[in-house]
């Protein structure tokens, strides 16, 4: 009997019983997900109230960000179907991950970004990765609008999460979180966009609750095992959105017409997950509410200095508004509280490079000089 686990081999092997996989399906993946849940002791500790705040930081995914357990799903699906091709329309992530997943496949990714307004880091990646960039004069909205009528008039499969088969795979995450704590967390907390991943986590929380006791072997499991197994739960948490204040359809009741942030992941005006969101929100007792930019910016540096985790602009909104509810005195004391960091800040060094302004000092290269500087600052 061997004691030894399995290589990991992705969301796809590893929850193989609780999505669409079939038998003998190619899976296009880059084992993905497994990414960690990492506890927030000092900001839980300055929260007060006796909270404990975790982070699931999706940036830790092979492309930096939550699209990757999306992607492998509907790009997994689409060469099943026979598609020589797939198209998205992004704010960056997505585009990254289409263009990865396309490369590993063998098939042509177009992706279609809002000129300007995208992190460096992202368009490198769909760049150096040979999908076709399309740069269009519009914002993400735009860009979505185009591309449903594109797959009407190509045999080309669209990978934005309005494809059944993203959620899918973005529901692992809040599959993660529970076999990693042994239970569903009181509160999750999560950036709100095209709204399709707040969706695909409730999905996936309730999905689990719906079966308890669990039986089902983590699907990663033969006699040994290196991952937490599943755990015994039915209950779901709260589920609580945040949205840029330029950018905050759900918070205004409809549509925003020219979305602005200086979160581009999330600038978006017209969520296509809109009645799945609100589902969502609704069915947990949740609420969405809105940041301003410089809320956000102070999330994101916060995060990195108190707890040397380096997420992009829109994935520490999450953070930013907990940490905002806790004082003002909506989460419950005692709560166990998950927040999702959906990419990694190394997508957008220029944002954080501009809020770190005068942080790097100039001085001779003179070891006294530089003695001089340290010992002043210790
Ligand atoms: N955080 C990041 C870093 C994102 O890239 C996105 C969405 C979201 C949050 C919001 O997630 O759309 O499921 O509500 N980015 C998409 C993209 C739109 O094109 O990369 P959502």
């Amino acid at each position: 009997m061997s004691t030894r686990p399995r290589h990991y081999l992705g969301l796809l092997d590893r929850y193989r019983d609780r999505l669409p996989v079939t038998p003998g399906m190619r899976i296009i993946s880059l084992c993905e997900g497994n990414t960690p849940l990492i506890p927030l002791e000092n900001l839980s500790r300055e929260a007060g109230h006796d909270v404990k705040i975790y982070a699931k930081f999706e940036g830790l995914n092979p492309t930096g960000s939550f699209k990757d357990r999306g992607m492998t799903m509907a790009v997994t699906q689409a060469v099943h179907e026979g598609t020589k091709a797939v198209i998205c329309a992004s704010t960056g992530n997505t585009s990254a991950a289409a263009a990865a997943y396309a490369a590993r496949a063998g098939v042509r990714a177009f992706v279609l970004i809002p000129e300007g307004k995208i992190a460096l880091g992202k368009l490198a990646q769909a760049m150096i990765q040979g999908a076709v960039v399309v740069q269009i004069e519009g914002n993400f909205d735009d860009g979505m609008r185009i591309v449903k009528e594109m797959a009407d008039a190509a045999p080309i499969a669209i990978v934005n999460s309005i494809n059944p088969y993203r959620l899918q795979g973005q529901k692992t995450a809040a599959f993660e979180i529970v076999d990693e704590l042994g239970r569903a967390p009181d509160y999750h907390c999560i950036p709100v966009g095209n709204a399709g991943n707040i969706s695909a986590y409730w999905t996936g929380f309730s999905e689990y609750a719906a079966v308890s006791p669990r039986t089902a072997a983590c699907g990663f499991c033969t006699d040994a095992c290196a991952f937490p197994h599943p755990a015994v739960c039915d209950t779901r948490p709260v589920m609580v959105g945040y949205q840029a204040a330029g950018s905050a359809p759900f918070v205004r009741g409809g549509p925003v017409e020219n979305p602005e942030t200086i979160a581009t992941a999330i600038r978006i005006g017209n969520p296509q997950s809109w009645h799945l969101a609100w589902a969502a929100v609704n069915e947990s007792g949740g609420w969405v509410d809105e940041l301003t930019d410089e809320e956000i910016l102070k999330a994101q540096k916060l995060l990195a200095e108190r707890e040397g985790v380096f997420c992009e602009p829109a994935s520490a909104i999450s953070v930013g508004g907990l940490l905002r509810d806790i004082k003002a005195g909506k989460i419950k004391p005692g709560s166990v509280i998950t927040c999702t960091l959906t990419g990694h800040g190394l997508k957008d060094p220029d944002t954080a490079i501009k809020q770190s302004d005068g942080a790097v000092l100039r001085i001779p290269a003179d070891t006294d000089a530089v003695k001089r500087a340290i010992l002043d600052r210790m």
